[in-house]
């Protein structure tokens, strides 16, 4: 058959975009959606954060109708990974469809708003779409129908609707309770703070209060008119589209023939095209072949056989056919071996990658490139057979054998999976009773999925009970792992062979566990391979353990809980535990209490007002720099960076001989005009130029950027072209901090930059009862994670002018280096920011370069340029915080009061000064925290060929202040002492810290002590150390931990500027230096105008709050916006505001006065009308410079965290975490509130789970959302308590409010610490089982599962065998 016969019915791609119908009749088959969408529509809320289905901002809400049962089916996708030819015929909802400014907003974006759910707001799009595809859904169950205002929606499925979507700013509380309001179970006294009901409402008016969300008025997500339209069927031009859509077996075999004749053109299968998620798809193909039509591929059968699914099935619909019960038709081993694959495959990706994702696509990865594979392993266990087709033949065969082959050709298909029956067993003597059981395991970063394992596996096995002895024997077993660097799912064959026929006992075990140790063994170069090979042993002690008397108690209904909290004895002594048992409690999150006091003396600032902008976000309708529509003729860019540390650039060249299709131009540092400078950034202390010269000196430095007609070109040309390195006679790079030493390569400190010493260090140390001298520490770096990457739009403008609109956390600074790169003046450039998509510092100076290198690219080609970094290019890039190694002696009593510190402190700074030489100040002002007696230092910052690395949120002071934890935790630990008491006798007294600190300020300021003993009370540690005690005395392979720990962070307040204009219709524009980042700057600083302005105190009750905007700084309107960065822009930017609404209030008084005496009454309208008549400057700027003696103060908090440590999988919980914090008067609780969660939650990612790792050359290599994992709605603590402390007047402070945008961040440290001590109390049941080579005291940051499983014990399970199988011959153990 031809090729051409397949066609049929409308030769073109038809769909609905939010209603509106789309009829393309050619397209580019590799085109996904989100490119059609973000560069063909004026839909613009679908975000690109990663391109790998990894982070949930391109979520859509995609619509399926079938004509025959007139049936909707409605599923998220990533838009990312949705190939554009694969929807014809479909629907597509965003969330602009859902509602808007103009026409309304959904009641999805007023509860996210409401809830205070968005920051930066670019992640809400993806939020709102998630959780809309959760309601849609959940509607159509036959549930009850729920209480008006609710949906079917349940608490446990809101939660977990948004398990796939990052968001680097909130916390994920927050956007949970949004999430959740919708839910027809949820208490409303669950939900945290919002700005729909005050505390104390009873619940009919809250529910009143809540926007109304009514199921029968919402979005038809399937328009008529496309539903007549699939009833007469069309199909993509295929000749035209290179897109094939078979619809049989037959037809793809012919086609697959007729392809395989066309000279080997490169043809690619799709089913749902999440493969590229991983792969990528580097390589161009010739021809598509969508394989969702073909029906013989997309059977789900199920029958007393098995189960047979086929290919195309996704896991979606797979997981629901397993878990569909068939009334009795299927045997019940069949069910419950179905029933646990699906719940495996519920934790594969997320619910928008598994409902395109087809069990057939993840198969054929796993057999042609080694993809870690659940699939595999879980069917494997369950004796899986695969059905294969190439364009003649068929063949059945047992999954091992398929995986086992070499890689298939891609003309072979695979068309279906099946799952085998399983037979209860025959009892056949009354002896014994035999049974089927079935597990699967997996141990992952992210608990939910959205994160490959470390290692899976599933066993099966036949066991038998002799009810005369109660001995269990194996009959058979089937034990499949895969995932853990292995080419595929294997079983374990040895292990099976040896357990087969076996009685099991202790020894059985211990011998069937080392054997599996051995099997399981990860190819050279996979990372935390011993890890991997301990989980493999860990499971299947898991699985058989239960089963042996000795281990642990087995429940009296024989087998039937197998699998569920086994081995621990958590049952017993619950009782007195007031914890909810959170393995038993189905929601992620529980119950978390907010309290805070609102100020009325400066209303509305005070009140905890929605954020500015927040409904526009979640309606897709804010504008980020790469939603800006392109200009005519513009231009995109790529950067091509450096693989060599340190080499000489002899060469830059495209592979191939002609620029690769839409490249434009190449551009170095040799296209920077003769008048300009090679500058990409430069801070106080110095530069970093734009692109490497002859040189390169560090992996990932800029060496020359692509410029091609669209991103898409410019992101694939930059991956051709081959860089000439020459290394000969070149000195070894310096990649260490101790070869920077050895070679003195170090940044210079401005003496006024470093700090001082305080007291006698060698006078302590003299004091001292007892000393650790020399003790080490290391510390990692941290990506920042923003969700909107790096990006700019640079436009050639009159005379030489340029306009560059930046996503950037100082513009001014991008404006000043463009300026001098380009050898202008700086008249001549103007930088426009609107609002940064999440920045922690890593907008600020790293976002300068990509401003500039469009700039440079837009001022020599004449035309618009634009860049949006993809997310490994980012990664790449962006430095991040710096690493560090630290050395320390500390002297102390024996009571635990520390007499002095001393430490030596290497910072890895990388290649740049940035703002290096500014971390000795940072770290030394949070080190402080305690009262050393006495405090020495010696901190280098060494420069090392690296990226160099930059501010990242609490730079310096977020690594300082868990130093001084540890050494709290170390000199505890050398006196056997309770850490907490050790904390409580350290911390300082007004008296100390005013020797520590110039900034200590008044007695009634120090409000830490107070908070500490709050802290206590409100957390309840006493009583929970207790519990957490007898938690761990029953408990033995969970353990648990407690900590409490303060912080002490100073900041600095700068000079800001402000601008204040009164239109004639009395709104009012704002303008500040301050950059919105999602940190609630603007909602603040309206406020702020607000109450500045009513002082002018006209009648009529006007809402001043409504008619201010604050509108984006643009440098040639607003001068010296300085950085927006210290924690401190919101307070400074308010103030400036006030002191221009001040001199407008002055202005405008005497006006009012007369009015008032003419009139009697003055309207705020009526007043500037007249004041424009009587031509009043009714424009006022400001520039706000804090007094000098005042500019530096202390905050000060407190955190109490709970965590679970499993010792199989070194996996940690965070149960629950008290959160104390001293905002002074805050401006706005719930704009602080976000900010202390976000932080929180952002320091948990530092400590416990982002492991920002480089190449031995420097170069970083977890550049994805694969390999990089911030914390997920699943890795947040369960609970969390914010309390926003009021310490009343600072006579000093803005309104006397104290800052909190990065102090929290530090407090995560207690769930470190927590970690820490249940991982110490695993060590000391390890040593009571008479292992007597405990390693050292040891703290690795970050304690991912392979660390805390180290320092549990990698061999903890065959110890404790040994220790069960022998006790007494103890010395012999370990
Ligand atoms: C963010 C993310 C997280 C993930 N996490 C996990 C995880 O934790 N565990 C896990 O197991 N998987 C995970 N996956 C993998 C996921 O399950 C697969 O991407 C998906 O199942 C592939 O199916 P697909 O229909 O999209 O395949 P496609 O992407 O369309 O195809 C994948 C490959 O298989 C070929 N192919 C597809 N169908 C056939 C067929 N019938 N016959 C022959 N060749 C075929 C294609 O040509 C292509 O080469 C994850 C994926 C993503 C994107
Ligand atoms: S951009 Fe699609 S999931 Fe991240
Ligand atoms: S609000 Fe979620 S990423 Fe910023």
């Amino acid at each position: 058959m031809e090729e051409e016969q397949i066609e049929r019915g409308t030769k073109s791609l038809v769909f609905a975009v939010n209603g509106q119908r789309f009829e393309l009749s050619s397209v580019d088959p590799s085109m996904t959606l989100l490119e059609f969408l973000r560069t063909q529509t004026p839909f613009t809320s679908v975000k690109l954060g990663c391109g790998e289905g990894g982070c949930g901002a391109c979520i859509v809400l995609l619509s399926k109708y079938d004509p025959v049962i007139d049936h909707v089916e409605d599923l998220t996708v990533s838009s990312c990974l949705t190939l554009l030819c694969s929807v014809n015929g479909c629907a597509i909802t965003t969330t602009e469809g859902l509602g808007n400014s103009k026409d309304g907003f959904h009641s999805i974006h007023q509860r996210f708003a409401g809830f205070h759910s968005s920051q930066c707001g670019f992640c809400t799009p993806g939020m709102c779409i998630s959780l809309f595809g959760a309601l849609v859904n959940a509607e159509k169950t036959d549930r009850p129908k729920p209480s008006p205002g609710f949906s079917k929606l349940t608490v446990v499925e809101a939660e977990k609707a948004i398990a796939g979507n990052l968001c680097r700013c909130t916390g994920y509380r927050s956007i949970a309770d949004a999430c959740k309001s919708f839910a027809a179970d949820v208490d409303l006294e669950d939900l945290g703070l919002n700005c729909f009901w005050k505390k104390g409402e009873n619940p009919d008016v809250k529910v009143s209060r809540l926007p109304s969300y009514d199921h029968n008025n919402e979005i038809c997500t399937f328009p008529e008119f496309l539903k007549c339209e699939v009833k007469s069927s069309f199909l993509l031009d295929s000749q035209k589209s290179s897109w094939y859509n078979p619809v049989s077996v037959k037809q793809l075999q012919s086609l697959l023939k007729a392809i395989k004749g066309n000279n080997g053109a490169r043809i690619k299968l799709v089913a749902g095209n999440t493969g590229m998620g991983y792969y990528k798809d580097l390589q161009q193909y010739d021809k598509y072949i969508n394989l969702c039509h073909v029906p013989e591929l997309s059977i789900i059968g199920k029958d007393r056989t098995g189960i047979e699914i086929g290919a195309t099935v996704t896991i979606s619909k797979a997981i629901k056919a397993l878990k569909t019960e068939t009334n009795g038709e299927i045997l019940s081993e069949s069910e419950m071996v179905f029933k646990k694959i699906a719940v495996q495959m519920e934790k594969i990706a997320s619910q928008f990658v598994r409902n395109t994702g087809s069990v057939g696509g993840n198969l054929m990865m796993a057999q042609r490139k080694c993809f870690p594979s659940d699939i595999a392993t879980i069917l494997l266990a369950a004796g899986s057979f695969v059905n294969i087709i190439t364009d003649t033949m068929h063949e059945k065969l047992s999954l091992e054998d398929f995986l086992e082959r070499p890689p298939l050709d891609s003309e072979i298909i695979l068309t279906s999976v099946k799952i085998p029956k399983w037979e209860p067993i025959k009892n056949e003597s009354s002896e014994k009773d035999c049974k089927i059981l079935f597990e699967t395991y997996r141990a992952a970063p992210r608990p939910l999925g959205n994160a490959l394992p470390y290692l899976n596996a599933a066993f099966l096995a036949e066991v038998c009970r002799w009810k005369s002895s109660g001995e269990i024997a194996l009959n058979k077993c089937v034990l499949a792992f895969g995932a853990y660097g292995t080419k595929h799912s294997i079983r374990a064959r040895k292990v099976e062979e040896f357990l087969t026929g076996k009685k099991l006992t202790l020894d059985v075990l211990y011998e069937s566990i080392k054997l599996v140790g051995a099997s399981v063994v990860p190819e050279d170069g996979t990372t935390s391979s011993v890890y991997r090979s301990s989980l493999a042993v860990g499971f299947l002690f898991d699985f058989l353990g239960p089963l042996i008397d000795n281990v642990a108690k087995i429940s009296n209904h024989w087998l039937d809980n197998h699998g569920s909290a086994t081995i621990s004895t958590v049952d017993e002594d619950k009782q007195n535990y007031e914890q909810p048992d959170h393995a038993k409690v189905p929601t992620l999150l529980s119950l978390s209490k907010h309290v805070f006091e609102v100020t009325k003396e400066y209303q509305p600032v005070g009140e905890p007002v929605k954020k500015s902008g927040a409904a526009l976000q979640a309606s897709g309708e804010a504008i980020f720099v790469d939603d800006i529509p392109s200009p005519m003729n513009c231009l995109y860019g790529a950067f091509i960076y450096s693989t060599k540390p340190f080499a000489k650039v002899k060469s830059i060249k495209f592979k191939s001989k002609s620029l690769p299709y839409g490249v434009s131009a190449l551009i170095s540092f040799k296209d920077i005009p003769k008048d300009g400078e090679n500058i990409g950034s430069k801070s106080i202390f110095g530069p970093e130029p734009l692109f490497a010269d002859e040189m390169t000196r560090y992996a990932g430095e800029r060496i020359a950027l692509v410029v091609a007609d669209t991103q898409k070109h410019a992101d694939v040309a930059s991956n051709l072209v081959a860089v000439d390195y020459d290394m000969e006679n070149l000195e070894p790079p310096i990649l260490t901090v101790e070869e920077a030493v050895k070679r003195s390569s170090f940044f210079e400190v401005p003496p006024f930059f470093y700090p001082k010493q305080v007291g006698d260090v060698s006078k302590g140390m003299a004091e001292a009862d007892h000393k650790i001298l020399s003790a080490k520490m290391k510390l990692g770096s941290q990506y920042y994670f923003y969700m909107e990457n790096q990006s700019a739009l640079a436009l050639p403008d009159e005379d030489n002018c340029l306009v560059v609109y930046s996503s950037s956390q100082c513009p001014e600074f991008s404006h000043c280096t463009i300026a001098r790169c380009l050898g202008l003046p700086q008249h001549n450039v103007r930088v426009i920011t609107r609002r940064v998509g999440g920045g922690f510092g890593g907008k600020a100076l790293k976002s300068i370069p990509v401003a500039t290198a469009c700039a440079l690219a837009a001022h020599t080609l004449q035309r618009p340029v634009r860049m949006y970094l993809n997310r490994k290019t980012d990664m790449i890039m962006a430095g991040g915080r710096h690493p560090m190694e630290i050395t320390y002696s500390v002297g102390f009593k024996y009571s635990g009061k520390i007499t002095a510190l001393q430490l030596d402190i290497l910072i890895n700074a990388g290649i740049s000064p940035d703002i290096s030489p500014a971390m000795p100040h940072n770290m030394v002002g949070a080190l402080k925290k305690y009262d050393w007696g006495a405090l020495s230092f010696d901190i280098k910052v060494c420069k090392t060929n690296h990226s160099s690395k930059s501010a990242m949120r609490g730079p310096g002071e977020t690594q300082a202040s868990l130093i001084a934890e540890a050494v709290i935790e170390h000199v505890a630990s050398t006196l056997s002492m309770d850490v907490d008491s050790v904390r409580s006798i350290n911390l300082h007294t007004h008296d100390s810290l005013k020797m520590f600190y110039v900034s200590s300020g008044e007695a009634l300021e120090y409000s830490l002590t107070s908070m500490w003993d709050k802290i206590a009370m409100s957390s309840s540690l006493n009583h929970r150390t207790e519990v957490v005690k007898e938690f761990n005395r029953n408990n033995v392979w969970q353990k648990r931990g407690i900590s409490r720990v303060p912080v002490v962070h100073e900041v600095i307040v700068r000079p800001t500027p402000g601008k204040v204009g009164i239109l004639s219709d009395g709104s009012v524009i704002v303008e500040v230096g301050g950059i919105e980042l999602g940190q609630g700057l603007w909602t603040k600083v309206k406020q702020m105008a607000a109450f500045a302005l009513s002082a002018i105190k006209c009648d009529g009750g006007v809402e001043l709050l409504d008619k201010i905007r604050v509108i984006q700084s643009d440098t040639l309107s607003l001068i010296q916006g300085g950085f927006t960065s210290g924690s401190t822009t919101s307070e400074s930017s308010c103030e400036a505001v006030r002191l221009s609404c001040k001199t407008l209030v002055e202005r405008l008084t005497p006006l009012k006065e007369r009015l008032q005496v003419q009139m009697g009454s003055v309207t705020w309208e009526m007043l500037i009308s007249q004041a424009y008549l009587e031509a009043l400057n009714l424009s006022a700027n400001s520039f706000f410079v804090p007094d000098l003696n005042s500019m530096q103060y202390l905050n000060y908090g407190a955190a109490v965290s709970e965590v679970e440590v499993n010792l199989l999988t070194g996996e940690t919980t965070f149960l629950r975490s008290d959160i104390i914090y001293d905002c002074g008067k805050s401006l706005n609780p719930a704009v602080d509130l976000g900010q202390i969660e976000g932080a929180f939650v952002q320091g948990i990612g530092f400590l416990m789970l982002e492991d920002y790792t480089t190449n031995s050359d420097g170069l970083v290599v977890a550049d994805s959302t694969w390999s990089y994992k911030i914390p997920t709605i699943d890795t947040i603590p369960k609970q969390i308590n914010v309390e926003i402390h009021n310490s009343g007047h600072h006579k000093n402070r803005v309104l006397s409010s104290k800052a909190c945008g990065e102090p929290p961040l530090l407090l995560a440290a207690s769930v470190y610490f927590a970690a820490q001590a249940a991982i110490k109390e695993a060590r000391e049941q390890m040593f009571s089982w008479g292992c007597r080579d405990q390693p050292a005291f040891n703290f690795q940051v970050p304690a991912m599962m392979p660390i805390v499983k180290e320092l549990c014990g990698l061999d903890c399970v065959e110890r404790y065998l040994k220790w069960k199988i022998g006790s007494e011959t103890s010395s012999e153990l370990c």
